[in-house]
């Protein structure tokens, strides 16, 4: 069932609230196997013994639903595509209503999974469980990817997180594809073959980290140097933008023109959940408001600068972003 929203009027409004009528590309975030993510804070974990809750939380997850959390936290409009099913699926819509401007889902049978966390505050271990979501019927997922990349044909079109079994590793190079067949920018946050298939399609933005990189090329990567050189080699087989995150030591851009390495402000770490997500999502923003790449970057390093700082899956505060921009380092590397 398609949930009706008048994304036109949520775009003008958006666009009315930007005072320099600059219109920011609009952006598309896929989220085909969102979760409801509860997270559990308890003093330790004993065998054989009930452990009592210190605390409790329930938050929409998933690769997608966080980069269109960050991006609304950039005050950058995104438009969410979004498969849900059952009763947790229904309370995943409506908290999704608190997270995000644009919903659209597609309800199939069965349930939303839930990612389980538990955080042992003595050891300050974090046990995590991720579910497994349901099967979406061939006929309702090209229902929800034919608006997906129509949508996205008018600016970007975000690709993130894994696949769930069933679906082939062959999708988001399909996607890349047709989004590009149609005037928009394919961004591929993804892995092992889904990423080696979406490279060969040519997206516009891809993000591994640097463990990602080096599954995918089938090599280590000793030094920052020898990733920007693979990153270019990569960048020139056909990807507009190559950005390689490199967790505590910020991350890598290799585009057309040139390769920025943004070192990230030492910050004290809670849980990095999220931080590749808050990365892609304020690169995103920067580039759908026509910032040039090195920009896009340091924005980019600092919110996930800023989401490793707060605990389990809440992403960066805003308010907080210009003193960590300030404190982003930037160099060009002559790769
Ligand atoms: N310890 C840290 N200190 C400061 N910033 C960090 C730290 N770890 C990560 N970051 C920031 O978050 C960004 C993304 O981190 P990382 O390279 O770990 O991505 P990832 O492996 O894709 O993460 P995820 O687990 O979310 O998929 C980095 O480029 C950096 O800006
Ligand atoms: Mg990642």
């Amino acid at each position: 069932m398609l949930k009706p929203v008048n994304f036109y009027q949520q775009l003008a409004s958006k666009m009315n609230a930007n005072p320099q009528g600059k219109d920011p590309a609009p952006i598309s975030v896929l989220s085909l196997n969102p979760s409801l993510d509860m997270t559990y804070e308890v003093s330790s974990l004993l065998e054989d013994q009930k452990a009592h809750a210190l605390a409790t939380r329930y938050d929409p997850g998933g690769n997608g639903i966080n980069v269109g959390r960050a991006l609304k936290r950039l005050d950058t409009l995104a438009h969410n595509y979004c498969v849900i099913a059952g009763e947790i699926g229904q309370l995943l819509h409506r908290l999704l209503g608190h997270h995000l401007d644009a919903v659209q889902v597609e309800e199939v049978a069965g349930e939303t999974r839930i990612n389980g966390t538990v955080l042992e505050r003595e050891s300050r271990v974090q046990y995590e469980v991720s579910g497994i979501g349901p099967p979406v019927p061939d006929s309702q997922l090209q229902t929800l990817l034919d608006l997906f990349t129509e949508r996205s044909h008018f600016g970007f079109g975000v690709l993130t997180g894994s696949l769930q079994k069933g679906l082939s590793s062959h999708l988001y190079a399909e996607l890349v594809e047709k989004i590009h067949a149609g005037g928009g920018r394919a961004v591929v946050d993804a892995h092992d073959e889904v990423l080696r298939h979406a490279v060969e399609a040519g997206p516009f933005l891809i993000k591994p980290n640097r463990h990602e990189l080096e599954t995918l090329l089938g090599q280590e990567l000793a030094s920052i140097e020898d990733v920007a050189t693979q990153a270019r080699k990569l960048q020139r087989r056909g990807v507009t933008y190559v950005c390689v995150s490199l967790g505590a030591e910020g991350a890598l851009l290799t585009g057309p023109d040139n390769t920025h390495l943004a070192t990230a402000p030492d910050v004290p770490v809670d849980s990095t959940v999220g931080s590749g997500d808050s990365l892609v999502a304020g690169m995103l923003a920067a580039f759908a408001h026509n910032s040039p790449a090195e920009k896009a970057l340091c924005q980019g390093v600092a919110c996930g600068a800023g989401t490793v700082q707060q605990a389990g899956t809440e992403l960066f505060d805003s308010a907080q972003l210009p003193d960590l921009l300030a404190r982003v380092g930037l160099r060009q590397l002559d790769i």
